[in-house]
């Protein structure tokens, strides 16, 4: 099975990469390094630098002919998007765009899409189901909606099938430590707990403990990246043995508070990690959790490392040892 994974220097994206090739698969990865690393690449697999926005090189490379696409290339900073949403509709959208074409002109028929929890928004339920109604909150999570219904009309027009997987929070690092690439200025929760950890940040600012929560923080569904890749292979052969396209939910289904993952960590990582609370962060939901029934259901997935133990020190085994490595190079 010959795959083309879009995105795959990334931190997500070499997770998926490293389950497709531990799966035997001939995988190439096109990343234009904009937040994808060098150091997330894999001997074995074939890289090319390229922009999903450049379709000349994207043409040239779906020219060589996969049997599936997985895209995971895109901007993910929900405020960011919100301030710069030219920026969001260029690549996540025009860009998404380019690889359907260019999978249409080489009649390639199975696309694996990165989608995000942030198509649903504030919660009128939880946990959050399929059926849920989708109301986007951030101009993030609009374009990943937009894309699925882009989606939905290419399966229709073109026969290419796709699986849309909402990701909920996505955290930790490979167990077996084979994936040590950093995000670069982290926003989300557990990097910059890391970095506080590491000394590499004085304190982790909590944003806002009057939440209608148990100890008044954030409540999130935070879910293993391994977990995560491992539902990129389900997904891809559901389509491939179904013959059916499919839009599901990837989550641990566990609510985890924001003082929750900090006091862990801090036991974990034996380092204070000290903590400051500030005001409510605009347009974060109290708390969202996920129901993964659909993807146990059609996928056979379930969670198996996203508990916050395992989230905690899969992390904190590479922060750890790049921080090591930094103090000896000073
Ligand atoms: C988690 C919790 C914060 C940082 C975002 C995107 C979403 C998805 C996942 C891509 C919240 C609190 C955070 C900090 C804090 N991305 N927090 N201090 O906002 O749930 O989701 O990432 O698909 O689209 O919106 O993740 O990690 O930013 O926040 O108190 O320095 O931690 O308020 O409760 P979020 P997050």
């Amino acid at each position: 099975m010959k795959v083309l994974i879009i995105g795959g220097a990334g931190y997500i994206g070499s997770h998926v990469a490293r389950r497709f090739l531990d799966e035997g698969f001939q995988v190439c990865v096109l990343d234009n390094l904009s937040l994808g690393q060098r150091e997330n690449l894999f001997a074995e697999a074939e890289f090319v630098e390229g922009d999903i926005l450049d379709t000349v090189t994207l043409e040239s490379v779906m020219a060589r002919g996969w049997d599936a696409v997985v895209h995971l290339a895109a901007f993910k900073a929900a405020g960011e998007s919100m301030v710069k949403p030219e920026k969001y509709s260029v690549n996540n959208i025009t860009g998404t765009l380019n690889i359907l074409n260019a999978m249409a002109k080489e009649g390639i028929k199975y696309l694996v899409f990165s989608s995000s929890a942030a198509v649903y928004g504030e919660p009128s339920y939880l946990p959050i189901d399929e059926a849920h109604p989708a109301h986007p909150e951030n101009y993030y999570g609009f374009t990943k909606l937009e894309i699925e219904r882009f989606l939905a009309w290419y399966e229709k027009l073109r026969g290419i099938r796709f699986s849309a997987l909402r990701y909920f929070n996505a955290a930790g690092y490979d167990p077996e430590g084979r994936i040590r690439g950093l995000e670069k200025n982290p926003a989300n929760l557990l990097p910059v707990i890391m970095e506080a950890a590491a000394g590499w940040r004085e304190k982790v600012q909590v944003f806002g403990n009057d939440y209608p929560t148990p100890d008044g923080t954030g409540v999130r569904d935070y879910v293993h990246v391994t977990d995560l890749a491992e539902a990129h292979l389900l997904s891809l052969k559901y389509m491939m043995d179904a013959g059916k396209s499919l839009t599901v939910n990837l989550g641990s289904e566990q609510g985890i508070s924001v003082l929750q993952m900090i006091e862990t960590a801090r036991r974990i990582t034996g380092k204070p990690i000290p903590a400051e609370i500030v005001g409510r962060r605009p347009g974060d939901p109290a708390k969202l959790v996920a129901s993964s029934a659909m993807a146990g259901k059609l996928l056979g997935w379930k969670a198996r490392y996203s508990d916050v133990e395992t989230l905690i020190r899969t992390a904190w085994k590479v922060y750890s040892q790049i921080s090591r490595q930094a103090v000896r190079a000073t």
